[in-house]
């Protein structure tokens, strides 16, 4: 039996040491940490428990038997963030490039399941070269089993991916349905197909940071939801991020004790709408003003940035948030701004995050661009993510509010549970100007309409006086009311049909 603790103690060893110094050094020449140096730096200080260091790879070709390192290409198991556990696989590239064989995928599959019967969040830190080549459809095996847990864990237990080196080919998927991507700048790289293929087959020139780096994929394509300088920013970041939600969908998110009074008036709020309804402003200045101590963890905020969205806390409760941005586009709603809201919408609703939503649209972005690549499929994603959601949902229009946007953007028709206005609120089909070109073709008279139209629907009177919207309120009043109605809807219930699953308009 001490032959076979040496044993044990060497091989434990060795997969501590990963690919070997060599390897060690040329990741860090990357500006890369290590597999374990990362998990070192997520979880809270001695809590990892490691899974199956002891694992081997279980591939005969290429003389893939005389190269076996204990644990082979990853490492898994569970430890705590700010005390509350976690689940977790970290790629080490230093052996075999982090490729994925079989047994790769199983060491992950089993923290999956388990992070599922636990209700813990399942975090991947994602550095591999792709399917394990050697190992052919054995590893192509391995990836569909984590695809096929990924889409039974969402929306279970929170699911984020970490990009922090390559991610290429089948790997990508599994990222593509986590709830969040962050991603490492310079250092990560997320695509299909990489540049060589895509040379082959399209006779394109392009570098791998210009394929699929943290720029694009936060500034165009909209896969990852942020991205951070280093390693280390990046896991700092992720351990506050993981303070919002919560462990799974069967509890509430962490409560955090705000020292911000939650019942005084914010009379900043008074000053931030411009007197000229078509000037714009920062809807963010609104956001910050409104939740404990300034303290907003924006997502995707490079991209669509004519809607915000990320999460805060109100008397401690996480909140997430949803606001048109009159800086940009005049916060018009368009595809992407569509999509972007949409998904964190159902995310919220998943996991029992409250939405706040924050209006100010002057509608859906027009013209053949928009038309033709499916405004009506992609703007519908929000109007039915909104719909569907049964968590509190409390909206404030700042000013406008128009047409099909007004109705999508958390109405009351949509089950809003409370709605307010601020005065300068303006609730009407269309803006001024639209309306009177329509109403009144070719009239030289157009401005005497204007003024009668804005009189008549440049204000929140007719929704007030439908009950569409609760109450107007001072907007000093917002952050004490929102908590407050916050505090009475804890209790709702709201359930929707009994059915297999909706039909979103993908
Ligand atoms: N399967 C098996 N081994 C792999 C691998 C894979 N998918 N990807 C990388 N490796 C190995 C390499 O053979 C190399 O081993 P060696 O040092 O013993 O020769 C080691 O990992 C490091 O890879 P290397 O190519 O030297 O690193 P790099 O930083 O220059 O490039 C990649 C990294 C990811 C761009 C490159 O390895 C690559 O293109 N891999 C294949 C990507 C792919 O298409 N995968 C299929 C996706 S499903």
């Amino acid at each position: 039996t001490w032959k076979n603790a040496d044993e044990i103690k060497r091989k434990r060893e060795e997969a501590l040491l990963g690919g070997g110094e060599e390897r060690i050094k040329e990741q860090r020449k990357k500006g890369k940490l290590t597999a374990r140096e990362r998990i070192g730096l997520l979880c809270d200080p001695d809590s990892f428990i490691e899974y199956d260091i002891f694992m081997e790879h279980t591939c005969t070709e290429y003389q893939m038997q005389n190269k076996k390192i204990p644990g082979d290409s990853v490492v898994t198991g569970h430890g705590l963030v700010n005390g509350r556990p976690i689940y977790l696989f970290s790629q080490d590239f230093t052996i075999f490039g982090g490729s994925l064989s079989n047994v790769h995928a199983k060491k992950i599959c089993k923290i999956m399941n388990q992070a599922m019967l636990v209700g813990a969040p399942i975090i991947g830190l994602n550095d591999s070269g792709g399917a394990r080549i050697q190992e052919g459809v054995d590893s192509l095996a391995g990836y569909a089993d984590i695809f096929q847990l990924n889409v039974m864990a969402s929306g279970v237990v929170p699911q984020i991916s970490v990009i922090m080196g390559p991610c290429a080919g089948g790997s990508v998927y599994s990222p593509a349905i986590t709830d969040f991507t962050f991603m490492v700048e310079d250092t990560s790289y997320l695509f299909v197909t990489g540049p060589h293929v895509v040379k082959s087959v399209t006779n394109e020139e392009v570098s791998h940071e210009e394929l699929g780096g943290a720029h694009i994929h936060t500034t165009t394509s909209g896969v990852a939801h942020k991205s951070f300088e280093n390693d280390v920013e990046t896991l700092l970041q992720l351990r506050e991020f993981l303070g919002y939600l919560p462990q799974s969908n069967r509890q509430e998110a962490p409560i955090r004790i705000c020292e911000f009074p939650c019942d005084e008036n914010a009379p900043l709020l008074d000053n931030i709408i411009p007197l000229e309804t078509n000037a714009a402003y920062d809807m963010l200045d609104i956001i910050y003003t409104i939740v404990d101590e300034r303290d907003f963890f924006e997502l995707m905020p490079k991209y669509a940035r004519n809607i915000v969205i990320g999460f805060g806390r109100m008397k401690g409760r996480t909140v997430g948030i949803v606001g048109n941005q009159p800086k940009v586009a005049s916060g018009c709603l368009d595809i992407n701004a569509s999509i972007k809201a949409a998904r964190f919408v159902r995310f919220c609703d998943a996991f029992n995050i409250p939405i706040i939503t924050l209006v100010d649209v002057p509608g859906f972005l027009p013209g053949t661009n928009q038309e033709h690549n499916g405004i009506i499929r992609h703007g519908a994603k929000l109007l039915y993510a909104y719909a569907e959601a049964t968590v509190p949902k409390l909206t404030v229009i700042t000013r406008k509010a128009y047409g099909g946007a007004y109705n999508v953007m958390a109405s009351k028709h949509l089950k809003g549970d409370v709605n307010y206005a601020w005065p300068s609120a303006e609730i009407a089909v269309m803006g001024a100007k639209a309306a009177v070109s329509i109403l009144y073709r070719n009239n030289p008279n157009s401005e005497k309409y204007e003024q009668e139209y804005i009189e008549k629907f440049g204000n929140p009177f007719l929704a007030i006086a439908r009950g569409y919207i609760d109450d107007v309120i001072q907007p000093r009043t917002t952050r004490w009311r929102l908590c407050r109605d916050l505090d009475i809807l804890q209790t709702k219930r709201s359930k929707n049909p009994t059915k297999k699953h909706g039909n979103i308009p993908l």
